[in-house]
């Protein structure tokens, strides 16, 4: 991003929604994504690629993906774990009208015990499936982004060593990836964590302008994450509508940070996200109230009740 800026990479309706138990009907889903371009958002993680029988709501993939708008100054990224999920997602995005521009996400963990709950591979075996994915989208010219879970804590095996998470992004980065987001998938993480995890990162080899902060917010730590982030430089960060969502394969996580209290830090600080903060909150009450959710986010509930 331009000096001054952040990216905001809004994941609500994916991460958002792939927890939930009852089907969220694509038209939903659609109008979600509307609204949040309506509100200035650029960048959006639109729906996965992954399997039904992992991941029931996210089974309309290829749906969602072939029938939202599309823009030209917006890029939508899917999550793609294997070359079935990338081949599905390109067939979707070159058989809409206009042809959409698409990146997709590899997605890895920090830990072993993480990496075979979520993807039901060691993280060795998840290294040679994305450098396939890697291989693939370079021939197709697809970016690849990366998200790496269990940066800070694992469900599994407690708190992480910042080396060993960066260990896992560093092999993402050297695969070719021009970003990748460190995700505190259970919220568990504090900002002394995260702030030695960027370092970690950067010492590993990693520049940081390629990291994302991915924060949940299941122990109320998200902000304060973001911030903690943001102060060692990273420009780049994830964060949901709504504060919707939840990891399906950690256990009692609840969403990521809300993209309304993100957004509003940001512009006190005095850095641009190119986001309208009164539509991103309609945005986000849209959603809440679409699937019985109660908002997430305190900047929207806030501003609501003005
Ligand atoms: P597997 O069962 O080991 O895969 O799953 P497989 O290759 O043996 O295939 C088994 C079946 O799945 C086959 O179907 C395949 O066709 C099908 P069958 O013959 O039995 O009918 N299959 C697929 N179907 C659709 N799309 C695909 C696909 N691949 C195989 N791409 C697999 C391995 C990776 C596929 C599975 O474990 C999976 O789909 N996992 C996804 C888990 C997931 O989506 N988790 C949430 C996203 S990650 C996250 O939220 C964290 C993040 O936010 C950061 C953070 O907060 O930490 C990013
Ligand atoms: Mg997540």
């Amino acid at each position: 991003p331009a000096p001054g800026t952040v990216k905001v990479v809004e994941v609500g309706a994916r991460d958002g929604l792939q927890n939930e138990k009852t089907p969220v009907p694509t038209d939903i889903k659609v109008a979600f994504i509307e609204k949040l371009l309506d509100a200035g958002v650029k960048h959006l993680e639109a729906t996965s690629f992954v399997s039904p029988k992992w991941v029931p709501q996210m089974a309309d993939a290829s749906k969602v993906l072939s029938i939202i708008p599309s823009p030209p100054s917006v890029v939508y990224n899917v999550l793609t774990p294997n070359l079935q999920g990338f081949e599905a997602a390109l067939a979707a995005a070159r058989a809409s009208n206009p042809p959409k521009k698409i990146e997709v996400t590899i997605f890895g963990a920090a830990t072993e015990s993480f990496s075979k709950a979520n993807i039901n591979m060691s993280i060795e075996q998840s290294i040679k499936r994305f450098d396939a994915v890697c291989q693939k989208a370079r021939e197709e010219g697809v970016p690849v982004r990366a998200a790496v879970s269990c940066v800070l804590n694992c469900p599994f095996e407690g708190d992480v060593d910042p080396a060993q998470a960066a260990r896992v992004v560093k092999l993402m980065y050297d695969m070719g990836c021009f970003e990748i987001a460190l995700g505190d998938t259970t919220g568990r993480g504090t900002p002394a964590g995260m702030k030695a995890l960027v370092r970690a990162c950067i010492a590993a080899g990693v520049p940081v302008e390629r990291l994302s902060a991915h924060c949940h917010d299941t122990f109320g730590q998200g902000v304060a994450n973001v911030l903690a982030a943001v102060e060692e430089g990273v420009r780049v960060v994830d964060s949901s509508a709504a504060g919707l969502g939840g990891c399906p394969y950690s256990p009692g996580a609840t969403g990521n940070v809300a993209t309304e209290d993100v957004v509003y830090m940001l512009h006190g600080m005095g850095l641009k996200t190119g986001i309208d903060l009164d539509k991103l909150v309609d945005a986000g009450a849209f959603i809440s109230q679409s699937i019985g959710r109660r908002n997430e986010s305190k900047v929207g509930v806030a501003t609501l009740a003005r």
